[in-house]
């Protein structure tokens, strides 16, 4: 994106009557029981070649959804090439990866259960773990009605409770709502948030995860690896450092931030931010009231894991 593209978009956002940020409904259609059998399977290890590694270790859905290493280890202890995003209200990205090379979340399992350092399985190894468990055989039997459990029910479970973890009634959200106050701080924050420009990118439900973007929109970043960018799919070299925006939902309960996990708080993280792809300096008390803004966007943990 140029910059005079950037600043028609942000006055289109701007100038939309809409609030630029949708609040979570409170209360998502889920199917209650695939979502718990797909809890189940997210949690367990033996869907990996050596037993070591499940969804779970590299997306702690209890505490933010993604992974505090800089980058996650997966089977034999071997580790991954980019840092671990949230699965948390992922169900309401546009694409999936940091690259947005899978269309949905049922594309995107494929990703982790067939990387030689994730889960290092394939789909006949998965049936066979899913067909010698009684357990499984009983519960599939149930839900979906087979003998024979395919690799499909497999992904389908795990893809509704997904779709369960999304994460309402944030601070934010219920001031949308018109249900409570934000302080002075908060409320300045996200007038910064607005007027810098930070919503340009960072909009809609998920305050994210709908567009792809140009880290370093403003100022070339550069960093010592290489990372799978949007360039490794379309070939194109306008799209080297180009990432699908994430969400920033939760945002204080992921650190460390960005693909290549350099930012370590989330001060480092708006500083980054504006100086990359704004190229602005804000002062500490701005950079301060943001991340007070951003500090109300951690919503509830997700209902279906406390529940039966
Ligand atoms: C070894 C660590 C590891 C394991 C195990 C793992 N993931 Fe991931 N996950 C990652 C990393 C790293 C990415 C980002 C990869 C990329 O974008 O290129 C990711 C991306 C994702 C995304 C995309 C989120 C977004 O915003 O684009 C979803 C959804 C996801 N994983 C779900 C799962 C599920 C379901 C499983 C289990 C079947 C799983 N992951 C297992 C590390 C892991
Ligand atoms: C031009 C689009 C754009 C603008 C403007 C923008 N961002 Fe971002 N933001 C991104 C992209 C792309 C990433 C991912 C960058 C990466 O990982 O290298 C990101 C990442 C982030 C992250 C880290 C998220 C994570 O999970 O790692 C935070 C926090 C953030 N932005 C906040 C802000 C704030 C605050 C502003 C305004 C000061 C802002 N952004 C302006 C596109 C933008």
């Amino acid at each position: 994106m140029n910059k005079l593209l950037f600043f028609i978009l942000l006055l289109t956002t701007l100038s939309n009557a809409q609030e630029p940020i949708l609040p979570i409904p409170k209360q998502s259609e889920i199917d209650h029981p695939k979502a718990k059998l797909g809890q189940e399977l997210f949690m367990d290890t033996r869907f990996s070649s050596d037993n070591s590694t499940s969804c779970l270790s590299c997306h702690n859905v209890y505490e933010g959804g993604a992974d505090s290493r800089d980058v996650s280890l997966g089977v034999g202890a071997q580790s991954g090439d980019i840092h671990s995003p949230t699965v948390l209200n992922a169900r309401y990205n546009f694409r999936q990866f940091w690259n947005a090379r899978a269309k949905d979340l049922v594309e995107q399992i494929d990703g982790p259960i067939h990387n030689p350092v994730e889960h290092n399985m394939d789909a006949k190894r998965v049936e066979k773990v899913l067909n010698e468990s009684t357990s499984y055989q009983e519960k599939f039997q149930e839900i979906y009605g087979v003998q024979k459990i395919l690799y499909s029910h497999f992904v389908d479970a795990i893809v509704a409770f997904e779709n369960a973890l999304y994460t309402p009634n944030a601070k934010f959200d219920k001031y949308l709502r018109g249900e409570v106050q934000l302080s002075e701080k908060e409320k300045e924050g996200y007038t910064l948030f607005k007027q810098n420009g930070c919503i340009t990118c960072h909009n809609g439900i998920n305050i994210g995860g709908n567009s792809l973007q140009k880290m370093g929109t403003f100022k070339e970043y550069k960093t010592p690896k290489i990372f799978p960018d949007r360039s490794f799919i379309t070939k194109k070299e306008s799209h080297k450092n180009v990432f699908k925006v994430p969400t920033l939902r939760n945002i204080a309960l992921t650190a460390p931030y960005f693909h290549d996990a350099s930012a370590k708080t989330l001060q480092e993280a708006v500083e980054t931010m504006s100086h990359f792809n704004l190229g602005i300096r804000l002062s500490k008390e701005e950079v301060t009231s943001i991340v007070l803004f951003l500090n109300t966007l951690t919503g509830d943990t997700p209902s279906i894991l406390e529940s039966h």
